[in-house]
Formats: C-alpha cells, sequence, structure tokens
C-alpha cells in the first residue's frame, strides 16, 4: 500500500455560528470565530490517496487527474467565497474545519474512487497551529 498527498490552497470567508443561538451565546461559544462580520482564513488542504503501485504505469494515481478532480469538486467552489452561504456543499453548516473537512471528503471519495485509488484523509490547516484531519469515519 502507498500513500500519496496533494497540497492546495484555498482562501475563504466563515463565521461560527449556530442559528439556535443568539448572537451572545454564539460569541461566548466561539470568541471572535462568530464576529457578525465574517472573516477569512487561508486554508491549506492534503488530500493524501492509497493504493497499489500500477505496475505498468509505476505510479499510485495520475497526478494530473489527482490534481484536477480537487480543483473541480473542492478549490473552485470554495476559492475567495463564504463558506457559510455560498459554496453548495458547506452552505448551512456550522462552519467549523472539522465540518469543512468532513465535507470536502464526500465531495472527493467518489471522484477518487473512479480514479483508481483510495481516499485515505483529509487534513485542512486552518492556521499556522491549526490542524484537523478526517480519515472517513
Ligand atoms: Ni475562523
Amino acid at each position: 500500500m502507498i500513500y500519496l498527498t496533494r497540497r492546495e490552497r484555498f482562501s475563504a470567508a466563515h463565521r461560527m455560528f449556530n442559528p439556535d443561538l443568539g448572537d451572545d451565546e454564539n460569541l461566548e461559544l466561539y470568541g471572535q470565530c462568530s464576529n457578525p462580520g465574517w472573516h477569512g482564513h487561508n486554508y491549506i488542504l492534503y488530500v493524501t490517496v492509497k493504493g497499489d503501485i500500477d505496475p505498468e504505469l509505476g505510479y499510485l494515481i495520475n497526478l494530473k487527474r489527482l490534481k484536477d478532480i480537487i480543483i473541480e469538486y473542492v478549490i473552485t467552489p470554495l476559492d475567495h467565497r463564504n463558506i457559510n452561504t455560498q459554496v453548495p456543499f458547506t452552505s448551512g453548516l456550522l462552519a467549523s474545519t472539522e465540518n469543512i473537512a468532513v465535507a470536502i471528503w464526500n465531495q472527493l471519495y467518489e471522484p477518487v474512487k473512479k480514479e483508481g485509488a483510495e481516499l485515505h484523509s483529509v487534513k485542512i490547516a486552518e492556521t499556522e497551529n491549526n490542524f484537523v484531519e478526517y480519515l472517513g469515519d
């Protein structure tokens, strides 16, 4: 089994906000991340796929195809958008890095499978110090 990771980046706005709670409670729970005026992050996304090396081709997956899949299904819909309101696969979510990682996993799982590899993990760095990693269960 070989593992391969592709890194991509996107910049997006979000707000941590539970609509069942008032502004005060949200601010207490999420601090600055619940600022009603929104804020943004320069997210770094690491997508790891796994599988066997094709003995004839010498690789696990065509890297150009993997890049194109990530761009089409994740980066283009997310980049420079509002995660809470403008992205079909994250709109309505409580826009935590955890929930974004799961949503990205769901976007990528089938397209990666069609290329003959298996999605292993989706890792997101929201800041230099905070990472989230989702392995599918
Ligand atoms: Ni934030």
